[in-house]
């Protein structure tokens, strides 16, 4: 009998402590959930939208005529790939003239299986489009003739703090009464003064309204006006309406994060210390004569830059010396794979990229493509390769993306470039450039190189970063490349004719299909053009 009534104590004694202590840990502030799929902005802009759309009916009874050269210029929406046919076929034509040839992606696919790949793809384009449009995206127009002061754009808020928001004023309206009605959809109001005979409802709410009947009175009062974010976004906007009877007015509010900097100490002054700037990064396969011959070539000119190497080799050799690093992966991993993982083991400023059958000479200066980065705003700049012939090539190559419907858009490349580079008169700004380039290295790992690739590959960098790298190509740094014509004397080496079957596989392969299979459904592309 004591034993059991000990045993109850003791057990009643315990549950206190446990209670104590879940109380002690128990979260002190209260968490909301929220549903990051649903944006209430973009509720809001539909609304905006559909103002919009009623067609002014006397405007529409007034005739037109179409100016083609111009209209003809703009986007349809439903874009289609066009080549160029005819022409004589002659040798070297392609080099000499080249055409616009057109092809469709969706061949990459089987017949059958194409109807669900198209449904699949438009599934996770919807959701892409989801994540990536913000209100920032909306139209927005300004009514005629409203009495109202707004901010157009240029007010930030960090996520979950308060700002004032500047410039809010009613003008030249004369009224006995004023009624001010404020609508957020992301945060909400407060005034951080309140001001003499002014009537203030649904302060802390999303929707404030501000009264008064004196108009100097009114307007001491939006000038205290503050917006607090409360619905946690690193980057989004809010669209904040602001309206009194009979007129309305919409603007943006951004709600970021600031973007961390990520700084590289480069040294003191005067010349640029490559060393210290730059890293080569390469990848290699079963090509290990070339490679040697790369490093000693890259010594003679820079002998302490750290070199990075990724080796996909069947049975790899060790490749050793000062400042060179060198990654082993699983056989045959690819090409891009390759150079993902040589790109992020970089850690200078930038990254310098090179086959690993280039050849440095004393025309490969790295401080000129050092220069033309710290210079401008460009995050990547091409350099030019020779051949064995003697013909130096840049393969500048501008990239558009035309919109389509629902079979995905447009991709069209042509080789050239955008505009000349005031200041460095053998640069130029284009959107892709050869295998040879000089980048900020936080920029290349960001775009990434999509480890899929593993054969036939290089634009598709450039088509993932665009809209993202700044590009330039400059024709005054060259690097040399080892032959790679096949003159009729000279015979090709064991490796060299295993590493031909590997890189240069036929039209009809494995290779060229995963390429067209991720134009297609990754980059949401229906066809390409090129010349
Ligand atoms: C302001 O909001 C209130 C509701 O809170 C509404 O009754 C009133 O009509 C609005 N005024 C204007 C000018 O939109
Ligand atoms: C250049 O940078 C390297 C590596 O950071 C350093 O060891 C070297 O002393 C620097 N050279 C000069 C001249 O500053």
């Amino acid at each position: 009998m004591r034993s059991l009534r000990k045993t109850v104590l003791l057990a009643i004694l315990a549950s206190v402590v446990l209670v104590l202590a879940l109380l002690h840990s128990w979260p002190t502030r209260a968490y909301t959930t929220v549903d990051l799929w649903q944006q209430p902005g973009l509720l809001v802009e539909r609304h905006l939208e559909e103002r919009f759309q009623e067609p002014d009916h006397q405007l529409s009874n007034i005739p037109y005529h179409v100016r083609d050269s111009v209209a003809s210029l703009l986007a349809r929406n439903s874009c289609v790939c066009e080549g160029e046919s005819g022409g004589v076929n002659l040798p070297f034509t392609q080099l000499l003239f080249p055409r616009v040839s057109a092809h469709p992606l969706h061949t990459a696919f089987e017949a059958s299986e194409l109807e669900e790949m198209k449904r699949r793809r438009a599934k996770e384009y919807k959701s892409f489009q989801k994540r990536s449009k913000t209100a920032a995206d909306v139209l927005i127009i300004a009514e005629a003739n409203s009495p109202l002061q707004y901010p157009t754009q240029g007010v930030d808020v960090r996520p979950l703090k308060t700002i004032i928001i500047p410039g809010l004023a009613v003008h030249n309206l004369p009224r006995d009464h004023y009624s001010i009605n404020i609508t957020a959809t992301l945060g909400t109001l407060n005034v951080a003064a309140e001001v003499d005979a002014v009537r203030i409802k649904g302060d802390g709410e999303m929707h404030m309204t501000i009264s008064s009947s004196l108009l100097p009175n009114l307007n001491r009062q939006l000038q205290f006006v503050t917006y607090t974010n409360t619905l946690f976004n690193p980057s989004t906007v809010d669209t904040v309406q602001f309206e009194t009877e009979g007129h309305q007015a919409v603007f943006s509010i951004k709600i970021r994060h600031g973007v961390t900097p990520k700084l590289y100490n480069t040294g003191s002054k005067g010349e640029y210390n490559v060393s210290a700037l730059v890293t080569i990064a390469t990848k290699t396969f079963l090509r290990y004569d070339k490679l040697q011959d790369l490093i000693d070539s890259i010594r003679r000119y820079y002998p302490t830059v750290t070199i990075v190497i990724a080796d996909d080799s069947e049975n790899p050799k060790t490749i050793s010396g000062p400042y060179i690093e060198h990654y082993i992966m699983p056989f045959g991993k690819g090409w891009f794979a390759g150079r993902n993982l040589a790109v992020s083991q970089v850690t200078t400023k930038y990254v310098l990229w090179v086959d690993d059958d280039f050849i440095f000479t004393a025309n490969t200066k790295l401080e000129k493509l050092v220069d033309v980065l710290e210079r401008t705003t460009l995050d990547l700049v091409g350099g030019a390769v020779r051949e064995a012939t003697g013909y130096t090539a840049t393969y500048r190559q501008t990239i558009s993306i035309e919109p389509g419907e629902e079979d995905g858009d447009c991709l069209h490349m042509r080789r050239g470039f955008h505009h000349v580079i005031q200041g460095f008169p053998n640069c130029v700004v284009t959107d892709g450039v050869i295998n040879f380039f000089l980048a900020r290295t936080d920029k290349v790992q960001q775009v990434g190189f999509d480890p899929r690739l593993a054969r036939v590959a290089h634009l598709e960098f450039f088509i993932d970063g665009l809209g993202s790298l700044h590009v330039g190509s400059c024709d005054d740094v060259i690097v040399n490349h080892a032959s790679k014509i096949k003159l009729p004397w000279v015979s090709q080496s064991e490796s060299d004719k295993t590493y031909a079957k590997f890189r240069y596989p036929s039209a009809s392969s494995d290779a060229t299909h995963t390429k067209n299979g991720l134009l297609y459904f990754k980059n949401r592309f229906q066809c390409l053009t090129h010349n």
